[in-house]
């Protein structure tokens, strides 16, 4: 599902059935919407880098807490290479919201559309995709 630079709002699609985790996807798509009205609005490269700051620092948070989840649940030993591929989309987002953050710092113009379109699209698909995935092992198992 491609869902462009537009404002995301939580539906029940979006689920993943995990109480703890689709509260942080909540909280998450709140964040990433500031952004979006941020840079939308044009705010000064201050008020960016700020915003991308509790972006970063709500990620990096939610993905240590999924991980955690995926450690206690012995998601690694029962499907291994979707626990890898699952890590490595955490990884990849973290390293492109960093690149984009570095380079707001320094003053380079970022093109609105594509990161907004990349940041949405990366949360949905991922939320939809692998975030359901693991979601259906945790309810499976317990
Ligand atoms: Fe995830």
């Amino acid at each position: 599902m491609r869902v462009g630079h537009e404002l995301l709002k939580w539906s029940d699609a979006l689920a993943t059935g995990v109480a703890r985790i689709d509260q942080q996807h909540k909280m998450l798509i709140n964040i990433l919407n500031d952004a979006n009205q941020c840079f939308r609005d044009g705010q000064d490269a201050e008020a960016q880098v700020k915003i991308m700051e509790d972006l970063i620092g709500y990620t990096t948070y939610h993905f240590d807490s999924e991980e955690e989840l995926m450690e206690a649940g012995g998601y690694g030993e029962r499907l291994p290479d979707e626990e890898k591929r699952h890590v490595r989309e955490h990884r990849a987002f973290a390293k492109a919201a960093s690149d984009y953050q570095l380079a707001i710092r320094q003053g380079k113009p970022i093109d609105y559309e594509m990161l907004f379109g990349f940041l949405n699209n990366w949360l949905v698909n991922h939320v939809m995709g692998t975030d359901q995935k693991f979601g259906r092992f945790l309810i499976e198992k317990s």
